[in-house]
């Protein structure tokens, strides 16, 4: 009758304790290599993509994004007298209002409500933007809110107006 011996998970089929002994160390040994690698690999990633941020961040904060400085032809002044407006897209899909008050001012905005992005218009009796969706208002001077449930202000659209052709140049978001 065989006497075999169960094997634990760690032991090697001999009844030499050295060997078994020897082959444990290696093990200990293996697993603190392993972790301390795998803690350098998890840091250095850590660092890598905070350091690849940066750019991202800076620009967050000034306001401002590299790819809404494109220049777009809204529309001819001739095509917008004063107390009218127009819709148009800035950057390409979203949906903005540019408006030519009973004053004479030019101002545009991204035309999504704050609140629910519902699309504001202009309201040339009040000279108010107005989202007819829970009766919010809009400043037509800041696109600041100032009647309903909006909170935020509608980001800025620069423009600049050239040969009496007016051009979407750029957006600010004024608020975090
Ligand atoms: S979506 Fe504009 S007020 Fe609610």
């Amino acid at each position: 009758m065989t006497d075999k011996k169960k094997l634990g998970r760690n032991e090697k089929d001999s009844n030499d304790d050295m060997i078994n002994l020897v082959d444990n160390v290696n093990r200990v040994e293996d697993l603190k290599y392993n972790r301390r690698a795998f803690l350098k690999t998890a840091v250095g990633a850590s660092v890598a993509l905070g350091v690849a941020t940066i750019p991202f961040s800076v620009r967050a904060v000034l306001g401002f994004d590299e790819d809404e400085k494109e220049r777009v032809e809204i529309a001819k002044m001739e095509d917008l007298p004063k107390g009218s407006s127009k819709t148009f897209y800035y950057p390409e899909d979203e949906a903005a209002l540019l408006v030519h008050t009973a004053n004479g001012d030019l101002v545009a905005y991204n035309s999504s409500c704050t609140h629910l992005m519902c699309p504001v218009t202009y309201e040339k009796e009040k000279d108010i933007l107005l989202c007819p969706c829970h009766k919010g208002y809009f400043d037509i001077n800041t696109g600041h809110p100032v009647a309903g449930p909006p909170q935020r202000e509608l980001p800025l659209i620069e423009i600049e107006v050239e040969n009496g052709v007016v051009y979407a140049v750029g957006r600010k978001f004024r608020h975090g």
